[in-house]
């Protein structure tokens, strides 16, 4: 039997390679902490240089050109990943794992144990050679077209692949005080953002923190944003796309006196929001609905929305590498259409002197750019607000990745001009 690690990898490594799909939530629930760092090290490695380890086990196969079946793809890739780039497997467990990994029915290839075992075998005989081979081959391998596309969306001048290389590392754990005064040992204050922590090197992950609701992950692009400056009052606030909560909560921390709305249109995804929300002790009236259908019934207008639009999570790339193989199949055009009606529905309800914030943690002007382009040009009765400082976009939200350690955004806010 393949190890829990090993096999919860090549588990997610079938959803992605096999059927396209993004790693699963969840999907290394169970590990200890020790097995959950070595599966997410084997499982990012995997992804990011998915396609230079296809061409290192190509010519090593008798017949090469003939295909070979996922189960051994993924065996070889996770072997090759340890023997390369995690010195502190030993040659031994990365090889019989692997062999092991083959054998099993589910996630492997029987026949193909020998094979298995050879190429892996010649590759532990010199792994810094191992790993000289696999470097040697064209990075370009590892960038299928969709990952070019949000290279190209997130560059802003300089060196493309320095900020190529950037959005192939694993980004840092990112955390945000529910609870004042309750953050745990292991956590670092973010000299340029308060109230955000990061997770010091080799410290232990505050899972009591979090599961108690006193924390919460949070990326450092999404506590920035919701630190829009805005010297408003609100009564009424409105998180059209909530779940799964986290800025919803970063509201509630803010306006602790105002009635909160939080809207999602996915029921199980609904659940979890009314359970976090409930855990950090956030009071919000919880809609589970379309925003979009909703919003158009009407009522009273709010002071403040929040639009964290669906999207196709093109900034996200360090946190989901998978994006880059997967990404292609996404229907931007269906999605960019979705956060055209969502925008269009939402601008009626916002209050004379009112802030809407649009938002979406994607680097593709068609998601971001295009929207606020023709906001201006349809509706010259809201203005833009600059909300961010200029290092961050200014009146648009869109760090540049080449130097800011977040994800992706592009996020715009207006104000409905007052009544004279
Ligand atoms: C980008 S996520 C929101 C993340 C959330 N604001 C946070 O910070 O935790 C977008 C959410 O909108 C939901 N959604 C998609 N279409 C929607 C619609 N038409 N109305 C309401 N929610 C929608 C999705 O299910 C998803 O949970």
């Amino acid at each position: 039997m393949p190890s829990p690690s090993r096999s919860a990898a090549a588990r997610a490594l079938h959803v992605v390679f096999g059927e396209g799909a993004r790693v699963p939530e969840g999907w290394n629930a169970g590990l200890s902490p020790a097995d959950a760092a070595l599966a997410q090290a084997m499982l990012g490695l995997a992804i990011r240089r998915w396609g230079r380890l296809q061409a290192f086990v190509e010519p090593r196969l008798k017949t090469p050109g003939r295909g070979l079946p996922m189960g051994t793809r993924v065996s070889l890739a996770l072997g090759l990943v340890q023997l390369a780039w995690l010195p502190g497997v030993a040659d031994f467990a990365a090889v019989s794992e692997a062999v092991e990994l083959v054998a099993d029915r589910e996630l492997g290839f029987p026949p193909h144990r020998g094979l298995v075992n050879a190429i892996l075998r010649a590759a532990a005989k010199d792994r810094a050679a191992t790993a000289a081979a696999l470097e040697a081959l064209p990075a370009a391998l590892d960038r299928p077209q969709f990952a070019g596309r949000i290279l190209e969306a997130a560059w802003r001048g300089g060196d493309r692949e320095v900020l190529w290389a950037r959005l192939q590392t694993e980004p840092g754990l990112n955390f945000r005080e529910v609870r004042p005064g309750t953050v745990p040992a292991g956590l670092r204050a973010d000299p340029s953002l308060p109230g955000a922590w990061s997770l010091e090197a080799a410290s232990e992950f505050p899972r009591a923190w979090l599961a108690e609701g006193s924390g919460m992950v949070q990326d450092r692009s999404s506590q920035a944003l919701m630190q829009f400056r805005w010297e408003g009052a609100p009564e009424r606030i409105l998180d059209a796309c909530a779940a799964p909560g986290g800025k919803t909560t970063a509201l509630a921390l803010r306006y602790p006196g105002a009635e909160l709305f939080a809207v999602e249109k996915a029921p199980k995804r609904a659940e979890r929001l009314a359970q976090t929300l409930t855990l950090r002790g956030v009071q919000a009236k919880l809609v589970v609905e379309d925003a979009a259908a909703w919003l158009r019934k009407g009522g009273k207008p709010f002071d403040l929305i929040l639009l964290d639009a669906p999207c196709s999570a093109s900034g996200t790339l360090r946190k989901h590498p998978e994006l880059a193989w997967i990404g292609g199949a996404i229907d931007r055009a269906r999605l960019a259409g979705l956060q055209r009606d969502l925008l269009e529905a939402a601008l009626p309800r916002l209050a004379p002197g009112g802030l809407l914030i649009y938002a979406v943690c994607s680097v593709f002007p068609d998601e971001g750019a295009a929207h606020r382009a023709w906001l201006r040009e349809a509706h010259p009765e809201f203005a833009e607000v600059e909300a961010w400082p200029a290092e961050l976009g200014g009146a648009c939200f869109e760090p540049d990745l080449a130097v800011w350690d977040g994800e992706g955004f592009q996020a715009f806010a207006v104000t409905r001009a007052q009544p004279a």
